[in-house]
């Protein structure tokens, strides 16, 4: 650890009912333990070549035993939510059984994390489908967002009274592209087709699933600023794109259709019902693609409103350069290529406000939150001053400057609270504000840039609110 940084000097004081927070996911660190077995990542993790280092999350960060003593390390840093998901494949591990025993789990995990002050925000798909589901066609069947939407139902009428604030699908426009375009995670299929019909039927799933939430749980409308925020969000994937070459009219032209395709179809299909990224990716292939048949609009979904709010997951900038008749290819500015992540990603600080004010524009009048935003860097030698600039730009995009309005934005949640299985990338690429020493028994050992958050976090409270102790963090370590 190094010394404890110089004190945050913020000018801004939030609301509230801001969400300042950490976000995780069930996959990433519970083990296989309560049925992780049944997931459709399980085989490809135990297919060699899959993942960095043949690396599996079949003991993670063994959170499922550990929680308790993580989330007492989230509260010692001063956040006051958690973002993290439950397990569709555990919760459900054979069509339409549902596991007590692992409801109950989750039941003692969020009942604690309240204990402890926290409000949970919880995702209900977040990487992993269970195999059942991915063997009956997985997203391609046409009876996918009724099969989400029954395990929805389980698990919100099972945890409704310790939640209100849910999550229905993690960065949707991953999962189609990586799964279902390019092939390289599961169900690793490569197709055009496979990926529109695809992302038709998450659309469905999406608003099936938050016409299910709403019925059970109904969302005062407008969800005004002054109160907590409530209610569902649609959680994107959303970096930032600039042409390679800002004088080549073929770059210009495919950034801003990738662009399109990457952060704002999938979206804006959920939220205004206009699905055109069959036109959008064919412009990029060059080939015709069909609109699915059908409907997006599904009866018992009728009425309610698409969402509450939108989850915007930013991490980095690339440049985007023409590829004949293929996906562009994405590069690292070379402006910021000096100093990148360990996993090469370039380290964007100032995306933060613009990320903000570019979803604001797509959608205008909906409350955001950033759900995701960090850096692998094992050594922690970015993070903490990444933290700095990220929430200073957040600053500016929440209370405006230079004439520009502020954005209606209720959280900031950091990526991630420990170290995790972070998927192809296995255990090298870590983001956690906690180290977790593989090696020394999984031992929690928090880095400076925990300090630093709480730091951030406190400097922007509203007066009045008790102070937290920053510096005692940097003492805590789990217990072995
Ligand atoms: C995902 C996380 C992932 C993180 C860092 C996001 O795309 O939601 O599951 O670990 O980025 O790569």
């Amino acid at each position: 650890m190094g010394a404890l940084e110089p004190q945050a000097t913020a000018q801004h004081s939030y609301p509230p009912t801001f969400l300042w927070g950490t976000a995780l996911s069930a996959h990433q660190v519970e083990g296989k333990t309560g049925g992780g077995e049944n997931a459709d990542w399980y085989p490809f993790e135990h297919t060699p070549g899959k993942i960095y280092n043949n690396d599996t999350a079949d003991l993670a960060t063994d959170h499922w035993n550990r929680y308790p003593g993580d989330l007492q390390l989230a509260a010692a840093i001063g956040v006051n939510t958690i973002r993290t998901s439950v397990a569709w494949e555990k919760i459900e591990p054979a069509a339409g059984e549902f596991s007590g025993d692992v409801i109950e789990h989750y039941r003692a995990e969020f009942t604690y994390l309240k204990q402890l002050g926290l409000r949970p925000m919880i995702t209900l798909l977040h990487g992993t489908v269970p195999l059942w589901f991915q063997n009956r066609g997985g997203w391609l069947a046409a009876d996918s967002p009724q099969q989400f939407a029954a395990y929805v139902r389980f698990v919100v009428s099972n945890l409704g009274d310790l939640c209100d604030l849910w999550v229905t699908v993690n960065e949707p426009m991953v999962l189609v592209g990586l799964g279902y375009l390019e092939g390289s995670i599961p169900p690793q299929i490569a197709s055009p087709e496979s990926a529109i019909l695809a992302a038709w039927n998450l659309v469905r799933a999406h608003r099936l699933a938050t016409a299910t939430i709403h019925e059970l749980q109904p969302v005062p409308q407008p969800n005004s600023s002054g109160n907590p925020l409530r209610g569902v969000g649609l959680v994107n994937s959303l970096d930032l794109y600039q042409p390679y070459n800002k004088l080549n009219p073929l770059d210009d032209l495919v950034t801003a259709i990738y662009v399109e395709l990457s952060n704002w179809a999938f979206p804006k299909a959920a939220v205004y019902g206009n699905f055109e990224m069959h036109d959008i990716l064919g412009q990029l292939l060059g080939k015709k693609l069909s609109l699915p048949t059908g409907s997006l609009d599904i009866p018992a979904a009728h009425g309610s409103p698409v969402l509450d709010w939108i989850g915007v997951n930013y991490y980095t900038l690339w440049l985007v350069q023409y590829n004949l008749g293929s996906l562009p290819v994405l590069k690292v500015p070379p402006s910021l290529a000096a100093q990148t992540t360990d996993i090469g990603r370039a380290i964007y600080p100032a995306g933060t406000e613009q990320i903000l004010r570019d979803t604001a524009a797509q959608f205008p009048k909906i409350p955001l939150v950033m759900t995701e935003n960090g850096v692998s860097d094992r050594a922690d030698k970015f993070r903490p001053q990444f933290i700095r600039d990220s929430l200073h730009y957040l600053d500016l995009a929440k209370f405006g400057h230079n004439g520009l309005p502020g954005v209606d934005i209720r959280g900031y949640y950091h990526w991630t609270l420990t170290d995790d299985f972070e998927w192809q990338y296995g255990y090298f690429s870590q983001y956690g504000l906690i180290q977790i020493l593989r090696d020394q028994n999984l031992e929690r050992v928090p880095r400076t840039s925990a300090a630093v958050y709480c730091q951030e976090i406190s400097a922007r409270l509203p007066q009045g609110a008790t102070p937290v102790n920053c510096s005692a963090i940097q003492q805590l370590k789990s217990a072995p």
